[in-house]
Parts: C-alpha cells; sequence; structure tokens
C-alpha cells in the first residue's frame, strides 16, 4: 500500500482555540440554565428566590461568555491569517468558491482547506452574528430584568420610587417601584426578551448544524478537523487550497 505525503499546517493558535473551548463551555451552560427558566413551572420550580437565582447564574456565565467574545472579536483583527475577518468575512466570489466546493464534494473529491470550507466560512459568520446579538440582548435583560450591570443602574434608578435607593432595588419586588415607570421599562425589555429567545432557538439549531458538517467533514474530507480545534494543527493530503506555509 502506498503511504501518501501529509501536509502538516499550523492553523488554530493558542487564543482561537482557548476561545472555541471556553465559548463552547459557555453556551452549553447558558442553553442549560436558560432552558430550565424556560421550562421552570414544569420542573416544578415556583419560588421568586428561585428565579432569581437562575436568572444570576445565567447572567455571571454570560459575563464570562462576552468577555470571551469581545476578546476573540479583537483578535481576529490581529491573529494569524485563519482567525482573522479579513480571512472569515465572505467577501466578492465567495459564492463560486460555495459552488465550487460542493460539486467538488458531490463527485466524490473534496476540497481541502486548511482554515474554513467556504461553507464553513458563511456558517461562522451566521454564529458570531447569533452570539453578538445574545450577547447585546442578554446584558439588556440582565439590567432590565435582575438590575445587574453594565445597564442595571440605569434601569434601577428610572423605576425606583422618589426617595428610594436605587441600589436596593429586589428584582420583582414592586414595593419600591414607581408602576408606571415599570410598565414603561417592562415594555422597552420585552423585544429584547423576544430577540434573546428565538435568537437561542436558531443558534442551538446552528450548533447541531456546525457539529454534524463538522463530523461528516471529519469522516468524508479527512483533515483531522476535530483534533485540530485541541492541537492548532491540521493534516492534509492535498495542498490545501487557502495555505501559503506549507512545511
Ligand atoms: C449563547 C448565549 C446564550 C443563550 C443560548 C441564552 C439562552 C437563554 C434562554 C433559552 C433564555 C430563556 C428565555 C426565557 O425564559 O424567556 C434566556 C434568558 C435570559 N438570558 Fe440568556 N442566553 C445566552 C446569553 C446570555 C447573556 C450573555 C446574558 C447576559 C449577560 C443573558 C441573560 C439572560 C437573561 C437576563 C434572561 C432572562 C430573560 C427573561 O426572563 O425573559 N443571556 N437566555
Amino acid at each position: 500500500m502506498a503511504i501518501k505525503q501529509l501536509y502538516e499546517i499550523k492553523v488554530w493558535d493558542l487564543p482561537t482555540r482557548l476561545f472555541h473551548w471556553i465559548n463552547f463551555t459557555c453556551v452549553i451552560l447558558l442553553i442549560v440554565f436558560g432552558l430550565l427558566m424556560l421550562f421552570k413551572k414544569d420542573l416544578g420550580i415556583t419560588s421568586v428566590e428561585a428565579k432569581i437565582s437562575l436568572k444570576t447564574i445565567h447572567v455571571l456565565i454570560g459575563y464570562v461568555f462576552v468577555v470571551n467574545l469581545l476578546i476573540r472579536i479583537i483578535w481576529g483583527f490581529i491573529s494569524n491569517m485563519y482567525a482573522r475577518w479579513s480571512t472569515l468575512i465572505p467577501g466578492y466570489g465567495h459564492m463560486a468558491a460555495v459552488r465550487q466546493y460542493i460539486t467538488a464534494s458531490r463527485q466524490g473529491q473534496p476540497l481541502s482547506y486548511a482554515g474554513h470550507n467556504p461553507l464553513g466560512q458563511i456558517a461562522v459568520i451566521v454564529i458570531f452574528t447569533c452570539m453578538i446579538i445574545m450577547a447585546i440582548t442578554g446584558l439588556v435583560r440582565a439590567g432590565t430584568d435582575i438590575y445587574y450591570p453594565p445597564f442595571g443602574s440605569y434601569a434601577a434608578e428610572f423605576v425606583a420610587k422618589p426617595g428610594v435607593d436605587a441600589s436596593n432595588l429586589v428584582p420583582y419586588d414592586k414595593s419600591e417601584v414607581n408602576e408606571e415607570k415599570f410598565t414603561q421599562l417592562k415594555a422597552f425589555k420585552k423585544p429584547f426578551g423576544t430577540i434573546h429567545i428565538y435568537t437561542s432557538y436558531f443558534l442551538m439549531f446552528m450548533i447541531v448544524l456546525h457539529i454534524a458538517a463538522v463530523i461528516r467533514a471529519e469522516i468524508k474530507e479527512g483533515g483531522t478537523i476535530i483534533s485540530a480545534m485541541f492541537t492548532g494543527k491540521k493534516y492534509l493530503h492535498e495542498k490545501p487550497h487557502d495555505n501559503h506555509d506549507l512545511r
């Protein structure tokens, strides 16, 4: 049996890999606590304290998620070429690359890519967009629901009755809030909650799709794409379309 030459390519640098696994852990935990909040009644969770605790845990994990996401966004301007926004964001002629990739895959001769393949590139941008929406809407809900930073103090000051110290407001306790302003705050936060929940459903769908696509690519195309997110290195049978520094 002939032994094929393998190309070793250093693809994912350490910050990119760290981001990926911290993000993965946060998103899974956020989904778990999000679903617990969503189905709390079915699970017999009825007390206000338990409701606030679930939200608080979700928000604290959310902060790790947001900081990690912000670092990754900045890293996308200074990282190696594979993790850069200029490489990731689909540019002119991208649809032609997608068609070429799909046609080659259908013919059983998948094209090799060191970074993301053209379809994966679109998925990555869609997932990042969803996560940015989750971060913004989550932070607004954290402020307007349980008066947590960075917007919580503004929300609390807005609804607190005259003479009440806004920093002492307890979530869901209406005794110290101005009812009319509370109703206004409720109307303001509602669309953020709606966007948060529907984007979370879409993100869950994208995560399932992402995992299925990665497993499919690993089996059909080789290239060690799963282990590369641990080791940083891919091993390809042929020169990839998107690589410049082969060893
Ligand atoms: C990938 C990231 C995230 C996912 C998948 C996610 C998922 C969810 C889900 C499923 C719910 C339940 C919605 C409901 O009960 O109506 C929820 C609620 C909530 N999330 Fe997130 N979330 C994410 C990120 C964040 C972040 C970053 C924050 C803030 C730091 C946050 C803050 C909140 C708050 C305050 C609620 C309660 C809103 C309400 O009661 O309507 N979330 N989230």
